[in-house]
């Protein structure tokens, strides 16, 4: 992947005049540049815009660079996490008014479609994860949130609002789609396959429910001796080519109840496939770019249940809920911080982490 663009770093003419903010825009073929824009506007009487003070950089935005995410367009600004200040509403936002301080979903949702009634928050009729996807994102000084009043969470006064940046994607992405999904429970055995900022917010979330074991999989040992720390009872370096077996032996020729997959490729999800025990569960969490070989002459009578999602952030209030309450600490995945005109810096530690260490970036507007 190509991380530098034609960079644009000294102040353009227009810089700071009204109606013009800097964005880290996405220009097609692995290319970037932070770079002027015009401030976005409110265009529908539900939208709010957002001054943001806190962003950071996703694994899937360097899947939009790769040219992995087809609905991201060349011109589109990056980035659907952050926390900011609300700087104008639409005629029709009720929750919010400028000067709140607010937490943005990476999800929109309109609270009131067929999908948003089932709680489906991802495939809403209005929304879903369109922000720094399908229109432009909180990579920005300015974010225009539609919905407001469904897609933004309050700061309540005077709490410390960057550890909620943790909230915005990754800690209800590795909550909803791997342990919810992954039906883990009190004393069952648990294998995370990856161990990214995705596969360790699983990892956080996951001892909410007991599992006797949570086994973590990486290349990357630095990744694998924070997991470690993170509460994990086992770390399995796959470089060898031989995690299969090295799960097979922890778990006494059983495999895991729950496999989740948090990288994104083939190895990966059939890797799942052969470690999970009879009963068990696979659920999916990466973004997949390739077909995937589904060994079910290996799996058909294994009794197991296969699962895929896009995060519908539907947890956010409970996982809210127990950072207030100090049963989840997610400032531990912060390992760098940036000044927002520091950006493409930021995106070169943060793709290059097995050098860097980096796991989540702040970036500061
Ligand atoms: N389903 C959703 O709603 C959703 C939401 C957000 C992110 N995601 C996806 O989740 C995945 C993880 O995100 P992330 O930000 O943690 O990404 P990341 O790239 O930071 O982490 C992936 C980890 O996988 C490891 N890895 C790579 N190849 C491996 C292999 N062969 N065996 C074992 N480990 C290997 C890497 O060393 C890295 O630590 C990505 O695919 C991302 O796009 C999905
Ligand atoms: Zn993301
Ligand atoms: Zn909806």
């Amino acid at each position: 992947m190509t991380t530098s663009g034609p960079v644009l770093t000294a102040p353009s003419p227009l810089h700071g005049a009204a109606g013009t903010m800097k964005a880290l825009v996405y220009l097609g073929d692995g290319k970037k540049a932070f770079q002027d824009k015009p401030k976005p506007a409110v265009t529908a009487p539900t939208d709010a815009i957002v001054r943001i003070v806190k962003t950071t950089i996703c694994g899937t935005d360097l899947h939009i660079l790769k040219g992995d995410v087809p609905t991201a367009k060349p011109g589109r600004t990056l980035g659907h996490e952050g926390i900011g200040v609300v700087d104008e509403v639409g005629s029709a936002v009720t929750t919010y008014k400028k000067g709140d301080r607010v937490l943005v979903s990476c999800v929109t949702s309109c609270g009131a479609c067929v999908y948003c009634r089932k709680l489906m928050f991802s495939h809403c009729l209005d929304g879903g994860w369109i922000l720094g996807n399908a229109i432009d994102g909180t990579q920005a000084d300015f974010v225009r949130i539609p919905h407001a009043d469904t897609s933004l969470y309050p700061i309540l006064k005077g709490e410390d609002e960057e550890p909620l940046v943790m909230f915005s994607d990754i800690l209800p992405t590795g909550y909803e789609c791997g342990v919810l999904n992954g039906r883990i429970a009190p004393g069952s055995t648990v294998a995370i396959v990856g161990s990214g900022p995705i596969g360790l917010a699983a990892l956080l979330t996951a001892q909410f429910y007991s599992p006797a074991e949570i086994i973590m999989v990486d290349l990357d040992q630095k990744r694998l001796d924070i997991a470690v720390r993170f509460g994990a009872t086992k770390a399995v370096n796959s470089t060898d080519g031989k995690a299969k077996e090295a799960i097979l032996a922890l778990t006494d020729n059983v495999g895991v109840d729950t496999a989740i997959e948090a990288v994104g490729i083939p190895a990966t999800f059939e890797l799942c496939e052969q470690i999970v025990a009879p009963g068990g569960h696979i659920a999916n969490i990466g973004v997949h770019g390739k077909p995937v070989t589904l060994h079910l002459e290996q799996l058909w009578d294994r009794n197991i249940g296969i699962t895929t999602r896009l995060v519908d952030t539907v947890s956010t209030p409970t996982l809210l809920k127990l950072k207030r309450a100090g049963k989840i600490f997610p400032e531990k995945l912060i390992t760098h911080h940036f000044k927002l005109t520091d950006i493409i810096s930021a995106y070169d530690t943060f793709a290059n982490a097995a050098t860097t260490g980096a796991l989540k970036v702040i970036l500061e507007a």
